[in-house]
């Protein structure tokens, strides 16, 4: 009887360690699989299913980049199904160090292989885009869904303040359009410190543009997105590391297009408040939003 509960109990253990959803930020469903020697993650994708499936396109068309310091690579696609309500995407389990883990291992050396394959990255993204004058009123078409969707009245009117601000840009602006990420936050990357990072959950984009990553990066090392929940000694941890440690690509490209890195942080921030559910979430939000609106020339 004992051996039986101790089985169990071992069971329940590793189906907690093994469980990938407690780190999901969507509907879609993780699970890990054992084929042969080989670990893998099923991803189930349970709405939107097209985009899923240009999404893993996008995981899939990612070539390598190595340099001297650093590799960059997505997640191989070992299979991909589209079913008729679902989809199905198996990847090789990638060991690492993701998301909110970072300030828990990060020492000076892991942040700098983190920021080192995030620069090749982001200089490689923008060496394979072109100019492109993109006009502004997409952005506005953009924050005023936004608003509209946004029930939390100080972030509703912060999405507006964001609207105000786009209304003072000239109607059109040069950026640089070229592949990205789409939604480049620390948890989707995972870090081997001694090599680099390996890219998943690819996301489709309202504009493929390079600077979609340096905004969706400069949420987690500016403002802080990924450790927001974290322990406060571990947010110091992490606040210091990220401060140092900024991709050297995020300052030059920010010198380079800086209205355009402005906007586009601007809105890559205001498009999470619709989806506030917490007072943590929302109180980090009007931080962030405020901060980024004060930098804006007025
Ligand atoms: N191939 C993988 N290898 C290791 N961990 C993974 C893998 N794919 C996903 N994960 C883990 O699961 C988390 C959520 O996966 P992700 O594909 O980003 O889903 P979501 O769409 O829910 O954000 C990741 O942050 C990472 O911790
Ligand atoms: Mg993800």
């Amino acid at each position: 009887m004992l051996l039986i509960r101790k089985l169990w109990v071992i069971q329940k253990t590793l189906k907690t360690m093994l469980d990938l959803n407690q780190f999901s930020h969507s509907h879609d469903s993780l699970e890990i699989i054992h084929r042969g020697h080989l670990s893998c993650v099923r991803k189930t994708f349970h709405s939107d299913l097209e985009r899923a499936q240009r999404n893993v396109a996008k995981q899939r068309q990612f070539r390598p980049i190595y340099t001297g310091t650093a590799k960059v690579a997505a997640a191989e696609v070992i299979e991909f199904h589209m079913r008729s309500d679902s989809a199905e995407l198996l990847m090789p389990y990638i060991e690492g160090i993701t998301g909110h883990m970072f300030p828990v291992h990060a020492t000076r050396n892991v942040a700098h292989t983190l920021s080192a394959s995030l620069s090749t990255l982001l200089y490689a993204e923008l060496t394979e885009s072109r100019e492109a004058l993109v006009e502004t009123s997409l952005f506005r078409d953009k924050l005023s869904s936004v608003s509209e969707a946004t029930q939390d009245l100080a972030l509703k009117q912060l999405v507006d303040n964001c609207t105000a601000v786009v209304d003072r840009f000239p109607a059109e602006l040069l950026m640089p359009i070229g592949p990205c990420h789409g939604d480049l936050t620390l948890s989707n990357l995972i870090l081997d410190p001694a090599s680099g990072i390996t890219l998943i959950d690819f996301l489709e984009t309202f504009l493929e543009t390079p600077l979609q990553d340096v905004a969706k990066l400069k949420q987690d090392f500016v403002y802080g997105w990924s450790f927001r929940k974290d322990p406060p000694a571990l947010v110091i941890k992490a606040e210091i590391l990220c401060h140092h440690h900024l991709p050297q690509a995020i300052v030059q490209i920010e010198r380079m297009y800086p209205d355009q890195v402005r906007l586009l942080t601007m809105m890559t921030l205001a498009r999470i408040a619709p989806y506030v559910t917490d007072s943590v979430t929302q109180r980090w939000l009007v931080r962030s939003l405020t901060d980024c609106l004060g930098a804006t020339p007025q």
